[in-house]
Formats: C-alpha cells, sequence, structure tokens
C-alpha cells in the first residue's frame, strides 16, 4: 500500500532538495531531516508492550516499543537516510545492501549485502530516497525476504508511479512511504521532475 506522507514542513524540505542551486552540504542535511520527519508517520503502527517503571514518583504502567527496528539503507544514496530516523529510534540496527542499476538496462546489481541477525522478528525500514523503475527497492526487499524479513516498510523520498506499481506487483505486503509522488520516468530511468541524481548530490560525485 502507498502511503504519500503530506506535511507543510515536509514539502518545503523536498521543494529545497529538488532545486538545482542546492548544494551537497545543504542537500545532505535536508535529506537526513526529510527522513527524520517522515520517520513520525513511519512509525505510527509500530507495536507496543506494557511496561512498568518507576518514576521518581511511584511506579508507571506505560507502554515501549515491542520489536526491534532495522535500517537497511541501499547503497549509496540510502545512507543519507540513516541520521534522520536513527536520531529518533535510537536503539534502531543498521544493515546495508550495496546495489547500484546498470545505466544501460537499468537492471539492478547487489555488490555488497550486511544484515544484522535475528531481522526475522524486526519490523525492517528499506531507506533509498528514490524509487523510479523500481528495480533497486524490489531487488533489495526480494533480498531480506530471502533472509527472513516478514514485516519490511519501504521508505522513499520521491517516487515515480511505475516504481510504486514494480513494488505493488512483486510485494503486495510491503508498505511503501514517500513524501513526493512525481509526474513519469524519462528515457534513461531519471525520475522527472525529481531532483536529479540522490547518490551524486549526496555525495558530490559530479
Ligand atoms: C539510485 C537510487 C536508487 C536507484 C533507483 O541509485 O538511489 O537506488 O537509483 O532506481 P530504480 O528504482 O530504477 O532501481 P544508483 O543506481 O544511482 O546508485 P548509486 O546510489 O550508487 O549512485
Ligand atoms: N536514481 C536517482 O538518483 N534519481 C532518479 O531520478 C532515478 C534514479
Amino acid at each position: 500500500m502507498l502511503n504519500l506522507l503530506k506535511h507543510p514542513l515536509l514539502t518545503h524540505k523536498l521543494t529545497h532538495l529538488r532545486r538545482k542551486e542546492t548544494d551537497t552540504k545543504e542537500f545532505r542535511e535536508t535529506l537526513e531531516e526529510i527522513a527524520g520527519l517522515m520517520a513520525y508517520e513511519i512509525t505510527r503502527d509500530l507495536p507496543v508492550k506494557e511496561i512498568t517503571v518507576e518514576t521518581p514518583m511511584a511506579p508507571c504502567t506505560t507502554e515501549e516499543l515491542a520489536k526491534d527496528i532495522v535500517l537497511v539503507p541501499v547503497l549509496r544514496a540510502g545512507l543519507g537516510m540513516v541520521n534522520g530516523i536513527s536520531g529518533l529510534i535510537t536503539s534502531a540496527r543498521v544493515g546495508h545492501i550495496g546495489i547500484y542499476r546498470d545505466h544501460e538496462t537499468l537492471e539492478p546489481k547487489t555488490y555488497y549485502c550486511k544484515i544484522p541477525a535475528y531481522i526475522q522478528e524486526a519490523v525492517v525500514m528499506v531507506l533509498d530516497p528514490m524509487l523510479a523503475t523500481g528495480g533497486s527497492a524490489s531487488a533489495a526487499i526480494g533480498f531480506l525476504k530471502e533472509r527472513g524479513a516478514v514485516n519490511i516498510k519501504l521508505v522513499c523520498i520521491i517516487g515515480a508511479p511505475e516504481g510504486v506499481e514494480r513494488i505493488r506487483r512483486d510485494h503486495p505486503d510491503v508498505q511503501i512511504y514517500l513524501a513526493g509522488l512525481d509526474e513519469k520516468l524519462n528515457a534513461e530511468g531519471y525520475i522527472v521532475p525529481g531532483l536529479g541524481d540522490a547518490g551524486d548530490r549526496l555525495f558530490g560525485t559530479r
């Protein structure tokens, strides 16, 4: 299911991210802030368990998160979303999946994977700012499912209709979260209007 997150602050920051004049430093900071704002909505349905703590005054029966949270950024650009979310969920563990798109075929190529143990019980959040054809995200999710993950959320900043459709088809059980749903892909597989190449803008590689 697609969850398109709408909030004036989120839209304002996304506008700044899209602007071509936004430099690497600001791009990095804004991406992190957007991921943090999105985290509030993404975590809305996390299961909680009842516990009792001692306040300075008396025992208090309250709740805390019931499940482990595992963040899995898709390298490279997903790295830019980790701090914004782990700053709020400080107990989150982080796995990494390295995937790049072949520029000719747009097919995803996996080159690295290090995932925390016991992801079967965890809520796993796949992080990647761009959901274009959906090939990279679909491959990352498939990879995590092979390793036992069952509760997976896909967190992207901007998506194209083609990518949303691909995830719906390949992984109908996965919740998709976006801050912006754009019009289309161009002939090179870039999201239009989008924000350009997220990895290059984040790391200043072009
Ligand atoms: C970008 C982006 C996604 C992928 C999206 O990564 O960060 O991972 O493209 O495209 P898709 O939905 O069509 O698969 P890229 O391949 O540019 O790798 P990089 O981050 O290492 O530059
Ligand atoms: N990857 C990006 O970084 N940007 C796009 O628009 C599409 C894929």
